[in-house]
């Protein structure tokens, strides 16, 4: 019995000669261990940062479905908006042993010690939407061109309010998003750089005197949050004017703003809702603009970018260069991360069907429901 079970090990092992070293180590671990260089069944891991807003939960679902198409198995979780939370997460996902990491940071300096773990462990790392800073340990970037999202916004408003035709003067108030988000001061910059001229000109009038980017900030985009400052303004600086547009940055904001405008009688008689923007399109905004209460969204495929972002992974790990289309705009304080940008959108309710719809981003039952 003894000799036997020695023979056939050495079959065994002799097979594995002739076969693929990484057969064989499936062979023995039932499926799951990885060699270098093999990544076919590795384990890739996303850390997205909060379910609270529905465009994550479509980013986490879209990057499980690009990979788990090229082969891979993958471990999605979800930081509920907590910075310690989602480091611990990605420490799991270290030690349980993902081959590489998709993160979209809640905090982008708070990474730096996991991300030396990564590096250490040899993990490449994909920042997704938000970079990632103050680390080398950051391979690639994968988002959208955020200066621009900032310039559709603002550039709508300006269409808006006729003010390239001489109107006005009109009141805005300005929001951004939070303050640990890197794409906050390109989105709040990008609107700014439209905006100036006119603000310079006293063709805008900000009221409240808050136009610098530490006044205007959310922490963690959260609507709430927006519509207490928004309450505050209107008791502080509208009692005898009124709002005629409010650049916000992201449509929960947008969202939170707008109960805030709502509850002071906005939308209304003689106080119609101002011009206001948003981000994401989140199909609860995408409804509002049908509803004639948010007036603009930007638009990102989401797709697209789930789909950047687990081809760049899959590159790294079979040892290809991924393809990226800017190396210089996103420098993160320890290298310029190389990038991949896609482009945004401006959406509204006269381009809505053409963009979404025909897009195939949403159908018309979800948008009418
Ligand atoms: C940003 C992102 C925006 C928006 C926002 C709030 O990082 O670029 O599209 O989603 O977070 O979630």
């Amino acid at each position: 019995m003894r000799n036997r079970r020695a023979a056939l090990a050495a079959m065994a092992s002799a097979a594995c000669l002739a076969l693929s070293l990484s057969a064989c180590g499936q062979n023995s671990e039932g499926g799951s261990k990885e060699k270098s260089g093999d990544v076919k069944g590795a384990t890739i891991g996303i850390a997205m940062p909060t379910k609270s807003s529905e465009r994550w939960i479509s980013d986490g679902n879209n990057v499980v479905k690009d990979l788990q198409a090229k082969g891979y198995k993958t471990k999605l979780v979800f930081g509920e908006d907590d910075p310690d939370t989602q480091v611990s997460q990605i420490e799991n996902l270290i030690t349980q042993g993902v081959k590489g990491l998709i993160i979209a940071a809640i905090d982008n300096k708070s990474l730096n010690n996991v991300l030396q773990e990564a590096k250490d462990a040899n993990i490449p790392v994909i920042s997704y939407d938000r970079l990632i800073l103050g680390t080398k340990n950051v391979d690639y970037y994968a988002s959208f061109d955020n200066e621009k999202v900032g310039r559709l916004q603002a550039s709508y408003i300006v269409d808006k309010l006729g003010l390239k035709e001489g109107k006005g003067p009109f009141n805005i108030e300005l929001f951004a998003g939070s303050n640990d988000d890197n794409n906050t001061k390109y989105f709040f910059n990008g609107a700014m750089s439209v905006l100036k001229p006119y603000l310079d000109s006293k063709k805008l009038v900000v009221r409240s005197g808050q136009t610098q980017l530490n006044q205007v900030t959310t922490l963690r985009w959260d609507g709430a949050t927006a519509q207490r400052r928004m309450d505050d303004i209107l008791t502080s600086a509208y009692k005898s004017a009124k709002v005629d547009a409010v650049l916000s940055p992201y449509d929960g904001i947008s969202i939170g703003v707008l109960s805030a405008l709502k509850s002071d009688g906005y939308g209304s008689g003689s106080k119609p809702l101002p011009v206001i923007t948003g981000q994401d399109a989140e199909l609860a905004s995408v409804k509002s603009i049908i509803a004639g209460q948010q007036t603009q969204t930007v638009y990102k495929d989401l797709r697209k970018l789930a789909q950047v972002a687990s081809t760049m992974v899959d590159d790294m790990l079979k040892g290809k260069k991924p393809e990226v289309n800017d190396t210089k705009s996103y420098d993160n304080g320890a290298k310029v991360v190389p990038s991949y940008l896609l482009q945004p959108v401006s959406v509204d309710k006269s381009n809505y069907e053409e963009v979404l719809v025909k897009g195939g981003y949403y159908t018309d039952a979800q948008l009418k429901g």
